[in-house]
């Protein structure tokens, strides 16, 4: 794959934001790039801090999914800037953090801005999530926060992942999972935004067809060596995400169609969330030995 092709626009915007020193983009987005949880939607309040604790809140609950404690080698794959491990580092000690993620753009960001704690060492390496450069049984956890979606292959990473973990470590992804109703649908609907908007569906790296639900989780766990210890779906707690995350988007993305099909693609994804029909989850699963 070319860098190029590694490049998402969603993150091309963001780095060019941040560069411009954008604070709103910053503070939104400049740590962790991906939705917020909230424990009531009663309690968002549309800002961009609130918006940022939200963002942590979901880290949170990963690190809860995959039951992290202190003293732990950890693997965040797809890791963005960085916010995760940032995360992991502030709450517990003694740990061996690694950040894997596509883009050397976002490592650089990520290599500046999370200062390993004192007893934590933090590492980010370059690499494929399908292809990871560590050793067989050598993590306690590996998480995949809000990028499965991107990966070459959902099966590929599992069997890396089970690859990389110890028997009886944990990994912990999140997801959009459609509803079984939705999935006859799905590459008809992948069909038209394709064949409507093919740049800026292929710049997000989009690719709804492949899409599982929740019960494909469950078989390809099987499939592939561990048992479903966690499975939460969330998306009600996440959906004040849309109105701060839209705003702050279109204020930062250059005029243009392509900025209109995203938001289009936002919005659709926002009404299919609304009506149950797209599902926020958070797995965790058991590599068996
Ligand atoms: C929505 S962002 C999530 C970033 C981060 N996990 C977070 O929660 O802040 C998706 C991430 O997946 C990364 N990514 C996409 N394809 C990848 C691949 N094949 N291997 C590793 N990382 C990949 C992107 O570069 C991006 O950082």
């Amino acid at each position: 794959m070319s860098d190029q092709t590694n490049r998402l626009r969603y993150f091309n915007i963001l780095l060019d934001s941040i560069e411009q020193r954008n604070q709103e983009v910053t503070e939104a987005f400049g740590h962790h790039v991906h939705w917020g949880y909230w424990d009531s939607n009663s309690l968002a309040d549309g800002s961009v801090e609130d918006f940022r604790q939200a963002a942590e809140n979901l880290s949170v609950k990963m690190c809860e999914a995959a039951k992290i404690t202190d003293n732990q080698r950890v693997l965040d794959v797809g890791c963005g800037f960085g916010g995760t491990i940032a995360t992991i580092n502030s709450r517990y000690k003694d740990m061996d953090l690694v950040g894997v993620n596509i883009d050397e753009r976002q490592l650089a960001r990520a290599r500046e801005v999370v200062v390993p704690a004192a007893t934590n060492k933090v590492k980010f390496v370059k690499a494929d999530a399908c292809k990871l450069p560590f050793e067989n049984h050598s993590f306690d956890v590996v998480l995949a926060v809000e990028c499965i979606f991107h990966f070459p292959s959902r099966e590929l990473f599992f069997k890396e992942a089970k690859r990389v973990l110890k028997p009886g470590g944990y990994l912990a992804i999140c997801d959009f999972t459609p509803a079984d109703i939705v999935m006859p649908w799905i590459g008809m609907l992948d069909f038209v935004f394709n064949g409507l908007f093919p740049s800026t569906y292929s710049q997000n790296n989009l690719n709804l067809k492949n899409s599982v639900t929740l019960h494909d989780y469950e078989k390809l766990a099987e499939k592939t060596g561990y048992r479903v210890v966690h499975e939460h779906d969330i998306t009600v707690n996440t959906l004040p995400t849309y109105p701060v995350s839209g705003r702050v988007m279109r204020k930062a993305s250059p005029p243009g169609w392509d900025t209109e099909v995203d938001m289009f693609l936002t919005q659709t994804m926002e009404w299919f969330s609304r009506q149950g029909l797209y599902r926020y989850v958070i797995f965790s699963f058991e590599a068996l030995s």
